[in-house]
This record gives structure tokens, sequence and C-alpha cells, in this order.
């Protein structure tokens, strides 16, 4: 049986290679001043209808529960943020700092880069009207992916303004409830051609595709580009007005992250959104925040050749030469783990070939041979890439092993 479509199955190494990417996403955040929060992975369904706009309640798994209510499983993290924001703002420092690593669900087309599962950093400014928050949220962004190993040739980060196009929009007297269409017209502009564009937008092509040719400034993208600059990120950023993002609730400078080959998906995306907290019945709180997952990333950094070979490896293996000895050496495997290091053994009697064959494969540094000179107090301790071998007092086993991790 093979797992649902768009879900993974997570072999050692595939969570090694995970587990990677988060310690990474956790490190950059720490070293930003941010801190970790979690939520629920089950959320009202009511929740994402208010909070995330039309694109996203469409992708939902929902369902009905056994106390006959509307739930649905966790799609994005940034509703669940705003409702645990706004239950307590008062108890925190403004402004807030604070990320998350949460597995979030979406029925989409499974395609390359678009899963129906995926783990998703999302760091968020909480309290903050100035933009060098902003800056301060795409350079973590961009630090994360160079920390990677990814550079400014296979990266940029495309920056846009939502109020840009709010303003635009009002002055061009649209609607609002006609806003989601042409926002959805400017995102598809870049992979449609233009006759198509044209056609969605009606009367308004001639002004919006003047924009996105480049006949538009912002202010504040000007200033977010100089933030930039000053912190030596200008060659990963360029203005793009194309970038309008699917989520309803962006109010000012939006972005997301390409591949600079246009190979893959967004690698990460994000924004402003002034009103979202004020809109779950609080006073108003400033925000913005990005999400960056796991899928699109590990693509591109396997495709770059970026991806470490990680194995998770053992420090020592004790190699069992005589029965007789089993428990007395599950006493030293036993004081070795106490003592903090990883350490296996063979749980049946097992061929000292076999022994030496799962050592060298477990990737172990040292081997603990318990023989016949036990009897005297002794072990021999044999670091595998030298071959050398010595004969220990078993007593002196353990500062033995940690003076050599030392050294
Ligand atoms: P988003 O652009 O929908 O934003 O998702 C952020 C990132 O999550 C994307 O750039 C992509 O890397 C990854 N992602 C999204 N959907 C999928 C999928 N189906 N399969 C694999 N990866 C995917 C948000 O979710 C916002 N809540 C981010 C945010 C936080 N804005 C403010 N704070």
């Amino acid at each position: 049986m093979q797992p649902l479509p768009g879900f993974r199955d997570f072999y050692p190494e595939d969570c090694a290679f995970r587990r990677w990417i988060i310690d990474s996403w956790r490190l950059w955040a720490h070293r930003y001043g941010f801190v970790e929060y979690d939520g629920p992975p089950l959320e009202p369904l009511e929740l994402y209808k208010k909070k995330s706009g039309d694109e996203l309640v469409g992708q939902l798994y929902h369902f009905v529960d056994k106390g006959d209510r509307e739930v649905a499983l966790r799609a994005e993290m940034t509703p669940t943020l705003a409702r645990m924001v706004s239950a307590r703002h008062r108890d925190f420092r403004k402004p807030l700092k604070w990320f998350s690593v949460p597995q979030v669900f979406r029925y989409e087309r499974s395609q390359k880069g678009r899963l129906r599962e995926h783990f998703q950093l999302n760091c968020d400014l909480i309290g903050e009207q100035g933009l060098d928050a902003d800056i301060e949220l795409i350079s973590l962004c961009l630090d994360i992916l160079r920390g990677l190993g990814l550079q400014a040739d296979d990266i940029v980060v495309r920056l846009s303004d939502r109020q840009f196009w709010v303003d635009f929009l009002r002055a061009q007297s649209v609607p609002e409830d006609q806003w989601y269409m042409v926002f959805q017209a400017i995102d598809k502009s870049e992979r449609e051609p233009e006759e198509k564009t044209r056609e969605r937008l009606g009367a308004l092509a001639d002004p919006v595709l003047q924009v996105l040719r480049g006949g538009a400034t912002s202010e504040r993208l000007d200033y977010v580009m100089k933030g930039l600059a000053a912190r030596g990120l200008a060659e990963f950023a360029q203005v793009d007005f194309r970038i309008v993002r699917g989520l309803a609730y962006y109010t000012g400078v939006v972005f997301e992250v390409f591949d600079r080959k246009g190979e893959f998906r967004a690698i990460a995306g994000g924004g402003r959104y002034d009103d979202l907290l004020e809109k779950l019945g609080q006073e108003s709180l400033p925000a913005v925040g990005f999400g960056m997952g796991d899928v699109v990333l590990g693509e591109l950094l396997k495709a770059r050749g970026l991806a470490p070979k990680i194995k998770d490896h053992l420090q020592a293996f004790v190699v069992l030469a005589e029965e007789a000895h089993r428990l007395a050496a599950s006493g030293i495997v036993q004081q070795l783990r106490q003592a903090g290091l990883s350490v296996d053994y063979p749980l049946a009697e097992t061929k000292m070939k076999k022994q030496f064959e799962s050592a060298e494969h477990r990737g172990a540094r040292f081997i603990v041979i318990v023989d016949s000179k036990f009897a005297e107090g002794l072990v021999h301790l044999k670091e595998l890439s030298t071959r050398e071998q010595i004969e220990v007092p078993v007593t002196e086993l353990l500062s033995t092993l940690q003076a050599k991790f030392k050294g």
C-alpha cells in the first residue's frame, strides 16, 4: 500500500535531511531573536474561512468531527498565530518575534514542489509598524537560505507592495469584490500569454500592464531595498509588482523567494498583514511574517548539489567476543549511554565478523571489545579510522573515550 498522493514516507535518511533543514531554520530564527511557539494541528473550519481567503479555503482538508464540529487540518499557521496573539497579547512585550515549524496540509494538485503536506517555517514579527521590521524579516529569510549554501546567483527575493495595488484599484474605481480576480490575473500574467492577461483584465489591462512593465514606484519598496543594501543583501533582491500573494490578509510590502533559473515554485513567501489581528476583535496590531516550506527548498538544495549526505553515527559499538560476558557488557553500554555517548551492541549471539561489520556500517568511531581479558578488568578499545587498538581498564573506559572525543 502506498502513502496517499502528496504525502511522504520519511525513511531515516529523509528524516536526517529534514532535520538538517529544520535545525538550520531554528538556528537562524534564534540568531535573529525569535522564540518558538506552536498551536493545534486541527482548527475550526471557520478560522480559515474568516482569515485565509478563498484560494486556501478551496484547498482545506475539512470534515465534521464526532462532536458535530466543522474542523480543518491546519493549512497555514498565520490564522492560528493571530488567534493566539489576540487572546493574550497584553501578556507580552512588543514587538513579538515568534517562530514555529508546523506540518501543514493543503489539498493541492500534487506536482513538482507542491505536495499535500509540508513542514513550514513561520517567522512573524508583531507589534511593529515601521518598515525596518519588514527588512528584518526579509533578511532573516535570505540569511537562512544563504546559511544553507544558496547564493545570489541561485535565488532572488521579489518584492512588491499590496498597498500600492489597493491604492491603484481604488484610483481606478474597481469594486472591492473584483480585487481578487485582478490579483489572480496579475499573478498568472507571468505564466500566460499577454492576450490571456488582457482578456482577464478587460478595461484595466493597459494601466495594469504599464505597472508590470516597470512604470510604477513605491516609497515603501525603495526604503526596503535600501535597508537590504545596508545589510549587504541588495544583490538578492528585486522589485517586481507581479508578486501579489494568494492569501487575503496582506496589506503592505509582500515578497516571494524564487530560484534564479525559474525551475521551481516559490521557496518562501510572506509580507505585512496589519489588519488581521484587529479583525479578530483586538486593537490594531501591525504584523509582518513569512513562511518557508521544506519541499521546494529540499528539491532546490539537491538540484544544486548542496544537500549533504547525512548519516546518524554511533560513537561506539561494543563487540561481545564471549557470550559469558553479555550482562557485564550491557552494564558497560548502560554506563556509556548515561554519560551521554551514543552506543549500541548486539542483542543476540552474533559472529565476531558480523559485529565488526555492524560497527562499520553504523559509522561507529570506536569499538569496545569485551573478551577473555574482561576477567582481568580490561577491554580493548579500537579506533576504526586508524585501526589503532589499546587495552584499557574497564574503570577508565569512559574517561578514555571522553578524552578522545574532546581531542
Ligand atoms: P504561502 O506562500 O502559502 O504562505 O506558503 C509559504 C511557503 O510554503 C511557500 O513559498 C512554499 O515554499 C511552501 N508551500 C506552500 N504550499 C505548499 C505545498 N502545497 N507543498 C509544498 N510546499 C508548500 C503562507 O502560508 C503564509 N501563511 C506565510 C506567512 C507567515 N505570511 C505571514 N506570516
